[in-house]
């Protein structure tokens, strides 16, 4: 995010437009809490990871008093248009400022890589280098010790990152949304190769969304507890990436679609083509139309 951030601050002021970035996503615009951007703060930030302006989830906006707030703040802070980095939330949000009239632009930015209609979302190969990385240093321990191993992915509904990443790493089993294993397959597995010679194994699992963390975690628990009972050993041992692959260093092709992404974007605004959205669809930027998102 910080690449694009910094590709936007640099095109548009190039453009003679000011740019202003809303601190923590929506809830930026819903305070009225804007950060003009300045050389010492927008350049020489593109390989930093996260967001130097903070993030958030803001479920606030799906209030119509907090909607209502923000669209003010746009329109009292005379902003000509609005740039919006985020995921299948932030597209829903853009959906609605579009509704609302206001002059949207969207970026797909999740390590998910779940945006309907959106390819190369920002972070998602940042997340798979980090991910690799992560499995190779995990399986040379495992290796070192004949140990079994389950490595938890992030995506959560999306199986993009435990398919390529588990491909690229030879996993064993990739357990993930569309194929969800069970711990006798697993153990069934994991034994017929250490008949066959094999010294470790490694299971690459998407995480399984529960009601929240603790829940999700707890369940961790239980599917390693029954695939070590199911394969009659204590030699299982299970890692979750987790946010280690969204605090990645951005990765060369992350921030080559940010600098695309951030461009194409200032070109947008300068076109006056609002209420669309970019995505790196074969190697070419594609422009596409924020669906009008359900008025809630
Ligand atoms: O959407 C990105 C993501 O990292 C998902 O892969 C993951 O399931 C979710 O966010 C975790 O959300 P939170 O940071 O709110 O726990």
């Amino acid at each position: 995010m910080n690449a694009c951030v910094e590709a936007i601050y640099l095109h548009a002021t190039a453009n003679g437009m000011e740019v202003w970035a809303g601190q923590n996503g929506f809830d930026g615009l819903i305070d009225d809490d804007f950060v003009r951007l300045t050389p010492s703060n927008a350049v020489g930030i593109s390989h930093k990871s996260g967001c130097v302006f903070g993030c958030n989830r803001s479920s606030r906006l799906t209030t119509t008093k907090a909607f209502a707030q923000a669209l003010t703040n746009v329109k009292k802070n005379d902003f000509d248009a609005v740039i919006v980095l985020g995921g299948n939330g932030s597209l829903i949000g853009s959906g609605r400022f579009k509704n609302a009239g206001v002059k949207v632009i969207f970026v797909p930015s999740t390590i998910d890589n779940d945006v309907p209609g959106y390819k190369n979302a920002l972070g998602f190969s940042s997340a798979c280098e980090s991910s690799v990385k992560a499995i190779d240093a995990i399986r040379v321990t495992m290796e070192t010790s004949q140990r079994d191993h389950i490595v938890q992915l992030m995506g959560r509904h999306c199986n993009e990152l435990a398919l390529r990443v588990g491909a690229a790493t030879f996993a064993d089993i990739i357990d993930m949304e569309g194929a969800r294993v069970t711990p006798t397959d697993v153990a069934k597995v994991f034994m017929a190769n250490r008949a066959a010679g094999k010294k470790s194994n490694m299971l690459l699992m998407q995480e399984r969304r529960g009601k929240n963390n603790c829940e999700e975690r707890a369940n961790d628990a239980k599917f390693l507890a029954d695939i070590s009972k199911a394969a009659g050993s204590d030699n299982v041992r299970m890692s979750v990436l987790g946010y280690l692959q969204r605090g990645a260093d951005p990765s060369c092709q992350d921030r080559f679609l940010a600098v695309s992404y951030g461009k194409a974007a200032v070109d947008l605004i300068a076109r006056k083509q609002f209420g669309t959205g970019v995505s790196m669809i074969n190697d070419q930027v594609h422009v596409l139309n924020i669906e009008l998102a359900p008025v809630p």
